[in-house]
């Protein structure tokens, strides 16, 4: 058995999971504690902390992942007794609550987990963040459209579909109460309150990238505190359309393309992550100091493939549809049809516990360039899950010009999204300015946001 993530023995791996009760969350969870236990010393320890909306969520979903533990055990038992109990003993959850859409509530677990209550529930370090919460933002199918290209076009309409109608300008909730003050009024002392006025905070964006970049710029501490060198993982889509980024609409507030438009805010987000042009917000971003006293951690970006979870609520009878489409897909050659949460688990659960080692040499070239990827979840026809590159609209599959034939001939040519061209000099040039823009804005809109918050816990007394 090798032990992998740099780990040593007596060591304890600590995951925070967002989004864990349901689909990809909850299989990543399942995935992890799997091939955790398949693939790391008997001394070494999982710990997995769980974020979810509620604490019955949280209790219902360490409840299924304990059942999920003990199945395991019991098989490992039943070949040779004792072992099972020792596995049981290799994992241990903490669940916790987090609405990403919410910034108190990111504040609140940010500080429960680096001071603890009491001292209890404060890990020494957290090695990776699974930044896998989200919404899709949709209201509804386009039926006409629905029928036709899934008839016409499979399964490419499958693999980008046209046919999802977007909401439009869904904001979230204030962020902060409304200010109070005392007054004396005809000698009397009275409390007025006022409501603040806050910029507009898109609902999507927010859920899916913006409140993910405060919780991690919020645990920056622990994951600056891992011995192995901390990951933060995102979770992408094949959807991440460059058209769906417009920097005079950021957040995607008048835009029929949200989703699509927070998914390339994130593809864009990691992979330039490494980049000399964004060098600056990303050290301000990590509170990464010149003396390199801290570990910055590294961003890494995934997705799931497509599979049938809660993201897109239908009806039963048009989910089994869904699902029938799905694997009619596959079975005709897409290879991103992984259909269940599970297979669709693979690229992340991957990317948190492959060596350190392994991601170097994928992910940085012999002159030190950086040649992040896409890393999906891909399948063949007979349901064989493996981590595939995935081209990206500007960066190609690894930001290299001329670079990319060996990973589109392994994936077959239903890989491909139809408008997809070879990298030019040109695009990957764009790429990186929009990487310098990306993050420049998501720096201004954090520490707007942080100041916000600073003087209402200022005013509330809580520093
Ligand atoms: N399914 C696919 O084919 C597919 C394809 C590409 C990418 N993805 C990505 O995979 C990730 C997981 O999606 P899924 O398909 O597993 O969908 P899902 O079953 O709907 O799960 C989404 C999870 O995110 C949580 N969540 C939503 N809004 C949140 C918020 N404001 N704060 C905290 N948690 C929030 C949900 O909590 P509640 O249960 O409380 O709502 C749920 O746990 C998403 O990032 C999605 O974009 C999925």
């Amino acid at each position: 058995m090798v032990p992998r993530a740099g780990l040593q023995a007596d060591d304890e791996l600590r995951i925070l999971v967002t989004g864990a009760n349901s689909g990809l969350g909850f299989a990543i969870c399942t995935r992890l504690i799997d091939e955790f236990l398949e693939t790391h010393p008997p001394s070494s320890r999982l710990a997995l902390i769980l974020t979810t909306r509620s604490q019955t969520k949280s209790s219902d979903t360490v409840q299924r992942l304990k059942a999920h533990l003990k199945r395991l055990c019991r098989r490992e038992e039943k070949q040779s007794s004792g072992a099972g109990e020792e596995l049981e003993r290799r994992v241990r959850f903490q669940p916790e609550q987090l609405d990403l859409t919410c910034f108190l509530s990111i504040r609140r677990l940010a500080r429960k987990l680096i001071r603890g209550t009491d001292g209890v529930d404060c890990p020494p370090s957290i090695d990776v963040l699974i930044l896998n919460a989200g919404m899709g933002g949709w209201t509804g199918l386009n039926w006409p459209l629905t029928i036709w290209t899934v008839l016409t076009d499979m399964p490419h309409s499958v693999t980008w579909p046209l046919f999802k109608e977007s909401g439009m300008g869904w904001l979230c909730k204030p962020q902060l109460p409304p200010s109070s003050k005392k007054a004396q009024i005809n000698g009397q002392a009275v409390e007025t309150t006022s409501a603040r006025t806050e910029p507009p905070l898109g609902e999507v964006f927010t859920a899916n990238v913006f409140g993910h970049y405060m919780l991690a710029h919020e645990l920056a501490p622990l994951l600056g505190r891992s011995k192995r060198g901390a990951r933060v993982i995102w979770l992408s889509s094949l959807e991440a359309y460059s058209k769906a980024l417009d920097m005079n609409d950021f957040q995607g507030l008048q835009s029929k393309m949200v989703y699509e438009c927070t998914k390339r805010i994130t593809d864009v987000l990691a992979l330039s992550s490494e980049l000399s042009g964004t060098r600056p917000w990303v050290q301000e971003y990590f509170s990464i100091t010149e003396d390199g006293h801290q570990s910055p951690p590294k961003m890494y970006l995934s997705h799931p493939g497509i599979c049938a979870t809660a993201i897109i609520s239908l009806p039963l009878i048009l989910e089994w549809l869904m699902i029938g489409a799905f694997y009619v897909a596959r079975w005709i050659g897409s290879p991103w049809h992984t259909c269940s949460s599970y297979k669709g688990a693979v690229a992340p659960v991957w990317l948190a516990l492959a060596s350190s080692s392994v991601l170097a040499q994928l992910e940085i070239d012999a002159e030190g360039e950086s040649r992040k990827g896409k890393w999906g979840s891909a399948i063949d026809i007979w349901g064989n899950e493996r981590v595939a590159r995935t081209e990206v609209e500007g960066w190609g599959w690894a930001g290299a010009v001329g670079e990319g034939a060996e990973w589109r001939s392994g994936m077959g040519k239903r890989a491909r999204w139809r408008h997809a061209r070879d990298l030019t000099e040109e695009k990957r040039v764009e790429f990186e300015e929009s990487g310098r823009e990306v993050w420049a804005e998501m720096e201004r809109l954090r520490k707007d946001w942080e100041k916000r918050l600073d003087q209402h816990e200022a005013e509330a007394g809580q520093i």
